[in-house]
């Protein structure tokens, strides 16, 4: 019987998946998070199905040595393409992030047109739109893959003239279309919020898949008695940070999104796992 007080697993191909461990921070405050960022070997939107899903078996099998209790796919492209392979292997909960937001998109849209924004990876292969077809099969879903935004996001040009055009471009589509309802497909894209809304306006809703993601984290442990209840009032929740490379780059941007410095990071020699 896994154990409550134990910490989750949350990874992603970099620094990206940040978005959802901060969701996870701000919603679940209990829970001790280690985080896998894999800065050697991203980016995972342009790669293939296959090896994507080498890396998450990888990180898995790492995260696992760290006794978590649960794990959270916090990026778009592996929760597309290696999920669904990986979860009937495991014997702990593990949850991705494209259902979460597949499920609130189909709770918002009112005209039934959705519009989703991911890696080449995560739009070619057709996950959001087939989760929403098995919610319901008469809304339209429309895929853009906008792989600038990442690179805009980790220039950290998130309030740039430069980027807007570039939003303005990738959007272009679902303004002809009249899509209501946006997913930011991408764990990058949640911190383009402003930028999405000052050029989408007022009547597109945003949906966060990293937000949607945590409220469900925190439905699935409290079902399966595994919510970390704060019982233990003289253990703080622990956030521990590792990467495949590049440490120092991870914690510069960490500490530009996270409400708190990161000081420690490892680097792991994921491909021995
Ligand atoms: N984390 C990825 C995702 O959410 C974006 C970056 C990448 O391509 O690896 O799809």
């Amino acid at each position: 019987m896994a154990d409550r007080y134990a910490p989750i697993g949350v990874f992603d191909s970099g620094v990206g998946g940040l978005t959802v461990a901060r969701e996870i921070m701000r919603q679940l405050p209990n829970e001790s998070i280690e985080y896998f960022g894999d800065t050697a070997r991203v980016p995972y939107g342009t790669k293939s199905r296959a090896t994507v899903t080498r890396y998450s078996k990888q990180i898995i099998r790492f995260l696992q040595t760290k006794n978590v209790k649960a794990i959270v796919v916090a990026c778009n492209t592996a929760s597309a393409y290696a999920l669904e392979e990986i979860e009937p292997q495991l014997d702990i909960p593990i949850i991705g992030v494209v259902k979460p937001g597949a499920v609130e998109a189909a709770a918002t849209t009112q005209n039934n047109k959705i519009g989703v924004i991911g890696t080449q990876a995560t739009i070619g292969s057709g996950i959001y739109t087939q989760t929403i077809h098995k919610i319901r099969d008469d809304i339209e879903v429309m895929g853009k893959a906008c792989p600038l935004l990442v690179s805009l996001v980790e220039e950290g040009w998130l309030h740039d003239r430069i980027t807007d055009q570039v939003i303005i471009r990738y959007l272009a589509p679902f303004f002809d279309a009249g899509v209501d309802t946006l997913i930011m497909g991408c764990t990058h894209y949640p911190l383009l919020r402003t930028a999405f809304r000052k050029i989408l306006g007022d009547e597109v809703k945003l949906v966060n898949p990293a937000y949607e993601t945590a409220k469900e984290l925190g439905i699935l442990l409290n079902k399966l008695n595994l919510n970390n209840d704060g019982a233990l009032s003289d253990k703080k929740p622990t956030y521990e940070y590792y990467v495949s490379d590049a440490a120092s780059r991870f914690m510069d941007f960490a500490d530009s999104i996270l409400p708190f410095d990161v000081r420690n990071v490892s680097i792991v020699p994921i491909e021995d796992y």
